[in-house]
């Protein structure tokens, strides 16, 4: 007791300049190594205070979460945080550009704020290929009471963390990658740690419940499917959406949607079934959507996925779209709700490609594959320190010339209103995340992006948020209000892909350096590198 009280009197300094009337909550996790046998072999998981995947995060908006990290692992280790905005604060991203690894048996804490946001996310580990092994976990954010939500309280409100898995161990898996060659197939799907008919998610009959369904998976795009059943789209990452019935539902990597799902089927057992999509080998697991008054097991074989390709795929991208009548805290560049209305000021353009340096597999964004420096580059901005990266060592367009390894950052201004334009010139989906930030996706279709191209943009009712694919040999247009100033990564979130070398990192600068701009350096952060000893901030 006396430790927290003493723990929670040293930040609270730090965070008097932010919202220090907000709620705090305090979480104290201790990462360690543990059996698990997701798909009925022993294997190395990575455990959460015990647990895979990791505990929970719930938490109303404008709170601030304390979250301190205890890495008992025998490696450096970092959780980062898929979609949280972290406004002012790249400093907490937990991603290497940005952090130091938290060392074996070391701590750190991180001091968030989920400031004017609600919706559904999920935590991860970074580094390395830990996510392999587990650590992630799932986040919602709910709305402040008394502020209205378009839809009646569910009955009951489950998170469904769901992606591809391999029953290698991820020391294994980062072997491969190290040594040049490209990731086997996964060996199978899992729904929250567990593979075929592992988890039950019990139902009264007549009654509504929500889903919330993140992929955590490593390198495939996945449906999913309740069977008998619709689902009501109501949520993509923080935007509310207009809520359309699907039967089958796309989900790339890192991306989370929330569903409505009403039980009004004769009572008894349904599969959830999710399969893996683009990919030649389709994998398929299932859950149990079980009736509380249940007259038997599910009847037939689980529904199958959409088996046509992208045609398919597009047309539902392009039917998600925001309730521009929900309330509910929503990005707003320039004091304005009408993003189609504001002239963009730079349009860049980002092409992944593959090939080889020293005589191994890489990944690229317009041919910089990015390579960790052996500092983190916001250390480095901060301190003045020289020689860990260049400003704009990463052009913004595809040059299709030869790849190159470096601390790729791209220099971008506050408060300037871009367009992103995604490209994708290869047969696998891609998903790409924007640390920092929700963007509006105001385009996607086949074939190549040109000027032409924005004739058929949304500008009125896209949703806005953080991660989007982009599916084979098409592109995805965003765009994005830099609202928010730091270092702050831009990866693709297949993750074998993100660790060759498809990722980089925008500088968004203010020359104002003012609190009211960027957080100062938090006074416990992790110094390392070229910036080990350096002194953080006084009390
Ligand atoms: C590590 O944890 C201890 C208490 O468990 C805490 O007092 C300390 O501030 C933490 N260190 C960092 C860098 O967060
Ligand atoms: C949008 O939200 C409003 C306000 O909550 C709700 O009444 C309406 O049904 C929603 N519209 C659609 C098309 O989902």
């Amino acid at each position: 007791m006396m430790k927290k009280i003493i723990f929670f009197a040293s930040c609270f300094c730090l965070l008097a300049f932010s919202a220090a009337d907000d709620p705090y909550r305090f979480f104290t996790w201790y990462v360690t190594y543990g059996d698990i046998w997701p798909l009925g072999v022993k294997q190395q998981g990575i455990l959460i205070n015990g647990q895979f995947p990791g505990p929970q995060i719930q938490a109303v908006t404008n709170d601030n979460l304390i979250i301190n990290v205890h890495n008992y692992l025998r490696e450096p280790f970092l959780i980062s945080w898929n979609g949280l905005l972290q406004r002012r604060n790249s400093w907490q991203d937990g991603v290497y550009g940005t952090n130091c690894p938290i060392p074996p048996k070391g701590n750190s804490t991180y001091i968030l704020q989920v400031k004017d946001q609600i919706g559904s996310y999920f935590y991860f580990p970074s580094l390395a290929l830990h996510k392999a092994a587990g650590g992630f976990g799932g986040i919602r954010i709910l709305s402040r009471p008394r502020i209205p939500v378009p839809f009646d309280p569910p009955a009951g409100d489950f998170t469904l963390l769901v992606g591809d898995w391999y029953k290698a161990n991820h020391y294994d898996l980062k072997r491969t990658l190290d040594n040049g060659y490209t990731l086997p197939f996964p060996d199978g799907l899992l729904i929250n740690g567990r593979g075929w008919n592992g988890n039950t998610f019990t139902v009264d009959q007549g009654k509504t419940y929500r889903f919330r369904i993140s992929n955590v998976g490593l390198t495939t795009c996945i449906n999913i499917r309740f069977q008998g059943h619709a689902m009501k789209l109501v949520e993509v990452e923080g935007s509310h959406t207009v809520q359309n019935n699907y039967y089958a539902l796309d989900i790339c990597m890192g991306q989370s949607y929330s569903v409505l799902v009403t039980a009004n089927q004769p009572p008894r057992d349904y599969y959830i079934a999710t399969s893996t999509r683009f990919t030649a080998q389709v994998l398929t697991t299932t859950a149990i959507l079980h009736y509380r008054n249940s007259l038997g097991r599910p009847i037939g074989a689980p529904p199958g996925g959409p088996t046509t390709q992208i045609d398919w795929s597009l047309n539902q991208a392009r039917s998600i779209r925001w309730n521009l009548t929900a309330s509910g805290p929503r990005p707003n560049p320039q004091g304005s709700y009408h993003y189609g209305l504001i002239n963009t000021v730079r349009t860049i353009r980002l092409a992944n490609s593959w090939g080889i340096i020293n005589g191994k597999q890489r990944f690229a964004v317009n041919s910089a594959s990015f390579s960790p420096p052996d500092t983190p580059m916001k250390l480095a901005d901060y301190y003045k320190i020289g020689g860990v990266f260049s400003v704009g060592s990463i052009p913004d367009y595809p040059t299709f010339g030869g790849m190159c390894l470096q601390a790729s950052v791209m220099a971008a201004n506050f408060r300037d209103y871009v367009e992103i334009i995604f490209e994708n010139y290869e047969n696998a989906a891609q998903s790409w995340h924007i640390d920092g930030y929700s963007f509006w996706v105001v385009g996607m279709d086949g074939g190549q992006w040109s000027p032409e191209s924005r004739k058929g943009y949304n500008l009125r009712d896209a949703v806005s948020r953080c991660t989007v694919q982009v599916y084979p040999r098409s592109w995805t247009a965003v765009y994005l209000p830099l609202d928010n100033v730091g270092m702050w990564n831009i990866r693709s979130e297949d993750w074998a892909r993100q660790y060759l070398g498809q990722q980089f990192y925008l500088r968004v600068f203010s020359p104002a350096n003012s609190w009211r701009d960027e957080y100062p350096i938090p006074k416990n952060a992790l110094l390392c590198g070229r910036a080990s000893g350096r002194k953080t901030r006084p009390l």
